[in-house]
């Protein structure tokens, strides 16, 4: 019980890594609320982990504000932990061919949710003292593949966000890490492979040592070491959880 007693919030925990995480931190102790696009999937894993979920769009700023409100009425208050995991990418495809439609969608959803979770959230756990947030980058914004410019981008920021973000809330007792996964085993990886084949996958395992995806126990894992007391001294860290991938 490693989380026991503390509240999480989890974006995007409605699939994947984000449902990984939801469960993992419901396993360890926490009281988890899923905060998701999609209210029947974050349902779905509120009710198999006895938490709460709650429709948000982490892009847009008063819906991010309406998650904040449910979170102080019907959640107990600030969030001791807040996981920002939601994330889109654009398909893969020459930098210049990508509609400012999908660019934009990118930035909204992988960068301003950030910013925007960042403004409903580092006040209360200012004034209590103390919290975790966890970004949920990519190796993606360490060691980028080609033809998924806009998103390697967007988790390039995501990583100094993380950065700065730690420098200037560690005097607050709020601590800010990044997990870093390689491709995983998620309804996303299609659209980073472009097409799920055979061949594709053999293109993309061959660039992993350890010579599998990753799946969404490792990340939930790691997010929960960095979220858990136990990570009381780490902040500012950009986790790779890779298999090796950006040695
Ligand atoms: N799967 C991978 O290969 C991989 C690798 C590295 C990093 N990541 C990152 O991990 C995170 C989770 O990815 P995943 O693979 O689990 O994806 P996924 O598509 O399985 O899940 C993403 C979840 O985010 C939700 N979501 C999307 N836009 C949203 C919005 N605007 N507001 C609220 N929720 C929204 C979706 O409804 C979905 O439930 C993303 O940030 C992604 O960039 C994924």
């Amino acid at each position: 019980m490693r989380l026991d007693g503390k509240m999480a919030i989890v974006t995007g925990g409605a699939s994947g890594f984000g449902a990984g995480i939801a469960e993992k931190f419901a396993a360890e102790g926490a009281r988890v609320l899923v905060a998701d696009l999609n209210l029947s999937g974050a349902q779905e894993i509120a009710s198999r982990i006895g938490g709460f979920a709650f429709e948000t769009n982490v892009a847009d700023r008063s819906s991010v504000a309406a998650l904040a409100a449910f979170a102080e009425t019907e959640f107990g208050g600030v969030p001791d932990i807040l996981v920002n995991n939601a994330g889109v990418t654009h398909l893969p495809t020459s930098l210049e061919d990508v509609s400012e439609d999908d660019f934009d969608k990118v930035l909204a959803v992988n960068v301003k949710s950030v910013y925007l979770t960042a403004r409903a959230f580092v006040p209360g756990m200012k004034a209590r003292g103390s919290g975790a947030i966890c970004n949920i980058a990519s190796t993606a914004g360490v060691s980028p593949r080609p033809r998924l410019s806009w998103y390697n981008a967007s988790k390039g920021w995501m990583i100094t966000a993380t950065k700065a973000m730690a420098v200037e809330l560690a005097p607050s007792g709020i601590r800010v890490n990044a997990v870093n996964p390689v491709a995983g085993e998620t309804p996303l990886l299609k659209s980073f492979m472009g097409e799920d084949t055979p061949e594709v996958r053999v293109k993309f395992l061959s660039t992993i040592p350890i010579g599998r995806f990753s799946q969404p126990s490792d990340i939930a894992n790691a997010a929960c070491y960095l979220c858990s007391d136990e990570a009381s001294m780490v902040t500012g860290v950009a986790m790779e959880v890779d298999g090796g991938r950006c040695i």
